[in-house]
């Protein structure tokens, strides 16, 4: 026999959600993710090189100039296949970047793509905030709560923070391009997984080459690690220049602290401005 749950036992499992991070509503309806059975999440889709998938073929220049470039550009049609690995979610990712020819395009390309698991639990894609060309280009870590609603990076305290030590060096969204290493919100605002970070990185790459910055600034230690392919922690890593290679271009890049960081220690302030002031000479 079942028995119903108290209100104070419901209340008491609200909480737990609230603690493991399921701290918004995203359907009106509850769905038994379990149901499905064991197939994870990006499993129903199907990469362009592989034997099982079908193609629709990529755009003429001509049809490249289309507002919705996706509709032309390397679509896939999704079809039942084998879960992927990380690496073959990195190569169909880095098949469909290679093929974009514009932010809109790449934007329509990232809102297809399915190999990412976090877009399963995220609200909206995250792309980015800004200038769509810019010499300055930031690279957080992930989207969290404020920037999962709203779609766009940076947008909550941390990104309120980030917009006032801009603005200290003169800078602001009309000469910034604001993204993350990964588009979409991790579960409970988990540090990304490598794999998730692996995912997203040809889009992130062929961004940076859309974006054609002079100078690349990670911001935290996960987008620092994940940016240079470095294993320290930011306090080593930060306020020194280095270079990042994307296709053809070397770029100085640098890392700096997380505003959510200085959010928590104030007394960090001053690292981030040394390294504000490295920036502004640099530019
Ligand atoms: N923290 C990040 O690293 N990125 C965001 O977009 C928001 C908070």
């Amino acid at each position: 026999m079942t028995k119903s749950a108290s209100q104070d036992e419901m209340l008491a499992l609200l909480d737990w959600f609230q603690a493991m991070g399921a701290d918004v509503a995203v359907d009106e309806t509850s769905r038994d993710w379990l149901s499905r059975g064991p197939i994870p999440p990006g499993a129903n889709y199907a990469w362009p090189g592989r034997d099982d998938v079908a193609h629709v073929p990529a755009a003429s220049p001509a049809t490249r100039q289309s507002p919705h470039p996706s509709r032309q550009e390397g679509v896939l049609r999704p079809r039942a296949t084998t879960p992927l690995g990380a690496s073959e979610a990195e190569t169909g990712a880095r098949r469909i970047a290679r093929d974009v020819s514009s932010l809109e395009g790449l934007e329509a390309a990232l809102q297809a793509f399915d190999g990412c698991g976090l877009k399963s639990t995220a609200t909206k894609l995250c792309f980015y905030r800004g200038a769509p060309q810019a010499d300055l280009m930031i690279i957080g870590e992930a989207p969290g709560r404020d920037e999962d609603l709203a779609g766009k990076p940076f947008v909550g305290r941390a990104g309120r923070l980030l917009d006032k030590m801009l603005g200290a060096i003169g800078l602001g969204e009309a000469n910034v391009h604001i993204t993350n290493i990964v588009y979409w919100r991790p579960p409970g605002n988990r540090t990304p997984t490598p794999q998730e970070a692996l995912a997203c990185r040809p889009f992130l790459e062929r961004q940076i080459e859309l974006v054609a910055p002079k100078i690349l600034i990670a911001v935290g230690g996960a987008a620092a690690k994940e940016l240079f392919g470095v294993t320290e922690g930011i306090m080593r890593l930060r306020g020194k220049w280095r270079e990042v290679t994307v296709g053809d271009r070397t770029i100085a890049a640098m890392a700096t602290l997380h505003p959510a960081y200085l959010l928590r220690t104030p007394a960090a302030k001053q690292l981030a401005w040394q390294d504000l002031l490295q920036i502004r000479s640099k530019l």
